[in-house]
């Protein structure tokens, strides 16, 4: 027992040699890959892992299968080079994409039940910014396919086979803060068990991050309710800086009002954006890619058509998606999961019907930088790239970097299982199982302290205030579009409301289910990431990717061709800036480093 303000914790002791934190599709594959590997494997997951927010990945997962017709991975990277609006690492984005088919291949043996070709191949749709010929040939069908229920499948497939290898996992336990002692290494995370509040110490060689991103920041996003980048959030606690956090994507196609998403593979079928006067406007941004050039670009048109008056609904405020000129047998058997979801939340039948569509928040390009095994790094003695030992972290927590300034879609799904593997493989190398030091209290006191000032604060501002405050700021300061006064009130409002949690309340002091109490953690989570984001935004002065400034609309490339590195001063609750080179070298001769140009679609 362990007693803090009075209060005794039951405390249980466990040792692995790897633990996971997260079981989304990286956080299973990593856990895969250990338990394959022999080592000792715990993943621990604040919901049951086949209800983790992979769940909700639709379109696909990109790979240069060439099923459809000519591909290669040179020709994916490129395409994803060029999206990141040469943001991305480029060794990194070499690794993601030449891995890639073996990665897909490794899921359908693990038994994902893909959509198939006449001739029984795995099924591949085109998907927004994935081309041939680097860039210059016609659309590429890459985005392999379970229906519009990819993530859904894989996830499944992944907690089987995480099990059939003996992965143990700690199911609804929420991840209080990393175990760092005083050289900096990690040496496992503390947890609590939501069922009956037990502290739980996991002490491992290596801890791997995977807790997916923070869309809960935001007023409207595609994202889970439990998208709180608690991962994101602990690493800041930890004294470690956060990467490239300002660039948030809004996908194109979440459902008015619900934010519900509709998949791009809906554009990938076929369908199409119309304005007010019914006119398929993408074609004045777009003139080759249409509907399917990248995120950024659509989300960015459809905002300018809505500014312009040319939004349609009673408040000229969204736009219309059109898929009623598709085969319905097409929609069944390819987009069942949207059709349902058309009906549930924007009482539309799609098979008649135009979906009313806005761009929505949907993925943080941002997070933990890491290089292509996994592992976190930092700046150290002048050094970008040092390894934090004991520490690693995958899936959207990271910034690897491959997404750079802005993700292609179905690139997140492949970057859950490269990564997720590559970790599994990394660990398998370098972890020596066997018996490991004793834990000094510095390392697991500060997680008590800190889970003890929440859960018994008494101040007058409940927690859903601040929340809904937060949500709306960022909602409305670091948009689709943004400029600098706009982003400087941005951070002095976020700043105002962290501040405010000096005065939050929590009125349930248990320990058993108390949703109060774990909710004011993760809006304790998402308001520091709040805070690096929106203060990120307002210190590039410049247009990248989902980064799109009125004041500075161009890309400049010899100033902001860098990644930011953002840490968190708690107690003066400021972000402090330094940046980190883009790694403009690829991972072999196979492939020669891509040349900035102008991003046209
Ligand atoms: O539109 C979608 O199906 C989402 C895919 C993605 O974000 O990769």
């Amino acid at each position: 027992m362990a007693a803090t303000n009075g209060k005794a914790y039951t405390i249980i002791d466990h040792t692995y040699d790897v633990v996971v934190v997260g079981a989304g599709g990286a956080g299973l594959r990593a856990t895969l890959g250990c338990a394959e590997a022999g080592l000792k494997t715990a993943c621990v997951t604040k919901v049951f892992p086949t209800r983790s927010h992979t769940v909700a990945a639709q379109g696909g997962v990109a790979a240069s299968l060439g099923n459809m017709g000519p591909d290669n991975w040179r020709w994916h990277m490129y395409d994803t080079v060029k999206g990141s609006d040469w943001l991305g690492d480029q060794d990194s984005i070499e690794y993601l994409c030449r891995h890639a088919p073996a990665a897909v291949y490794e899921m359908e043996h693990y038994g994902v039940p893909f959509s198939r070709t006449e001739d029984g191949r795995i099924y591949q749709r085109p998907f927004g910014g994935m081309t041939t010929e680097f860039g210059e040939g016609p659309p590429a069908q890459r985005t392999c396919a379970a229906a519009d229920r990819t993530g859904h499948a894989m996830l499944h497939t992944l907690y089987g086979q995480s099990l059939r290898h003996s992965a143990e996992f700690f199911v609804e336990y929420f991840a209080l803060d990393l175990m760092m002692d005083a050289d900096g290494a990690c040496r496992g995370v503390v947890a609590m068990s939501l069922e009956d509040g037990g502290i739980h110490r996991f002490r491992a060689r290596k801890t791997i991050l995977a807790t997916g991103g923070y869309g809960r920041a935001y007023f409207s996003c595609t994202s889970a309710h439990t998208c709180t980048g608690d991962g994101n959030a602990m690493v800041l606690r930890a004294g470690l800086p956060l990467q490239d956090m300002e660039f948030v994507q809004f996908h194109p196609t979440g459902i008015y009002g619900a934010g519900v998403l509709i998949t791009e593979g809906a554009r990938g079928e076929g369908g199409y954006l119309t304005n007010s006067e019914g006119e398929r406007f993408m074609e004045r941004y777009a003139p080759s890619a249409k509907d399917l050039a990248s995120r950024d670009v659509v989300s960015r048109s459809m905002t300018m058509e809505i500014r312009d008056g040319r939004g349609v609904g009673a408040h000229g405020d969204h736009i219309f998606l059109h898929l009623d000129h598709l085969d319905p047998d097409i929609l069944a058997e390819r987009l069942p999961g949207i059709t349902e979801s058309a009906k549930v939340f924007a009482g539309v039948d799609l098979r008649r019907d135009q979906i009313p569509v806005i761009p929505t928040v949907h993925y943080n390009m941002g997070g933990i930088p890491t290089n292509y095994h996994g592992e976190v790094l930092t700046l150290k003695n002048g050094n970008p790239d040092h390894v934090v030992p004991g520490l690693m972290a995958i899936g959207e927590a990271a910034c690897v970097s491959v997404h750079g300034a802005n993700r292609l879609g179905s690139n997140s799904l492949i970057d859950l299982v490269v990564f997720g593997r590559a970790a599994g493989l990394r660990c398998a190398d370098v972890v020596e199982s066997g018996s490991q030091p004793d834990l000094p209290p510095e390392t697991y006191e500060p997680a008590l302290a800190r889970l003890d000032r929440f859960r018994f604060a008494s101040g007058g501002t409940p927690t859903s205030e601040l929340r809904l405050k937060m949500q709306r700021v960022m909602q409305s300061n670091c948009a689709v579009f943004r400029d600098g006064p706009v982003l400087e009130e941005g951070v002095k409002l976020i700043d105002e409301i962290w501040h405010g949690s000096e005065d939050i309340r929590v009125s349930d002091r248990s320990l058993v289910w108390n949703s109060d109490l774990i909710e004011t953690l993760e809006y304790d989570n998402l308001v520091a990431q709040a805070a690096v984001t929106v203060t990120g935004g307002a210190n590039r002065t410049e247009s990248r990717g989902a980064h799109a400034r009125e004041d500075y609309p161009n890309r400049d490339d010899a100033e902001w061709m860098k990644h930011t590195l953002a840490w968190a001063d708690y107690a003066k609750r400021k972000i402090s800036i330094d940046y980190r080179p883009v790694h403009a070298y690829t991972l072999t001769n196979e492939m020669n480093y891509i040349e900035p140009k102008a991003r046209v679609y």
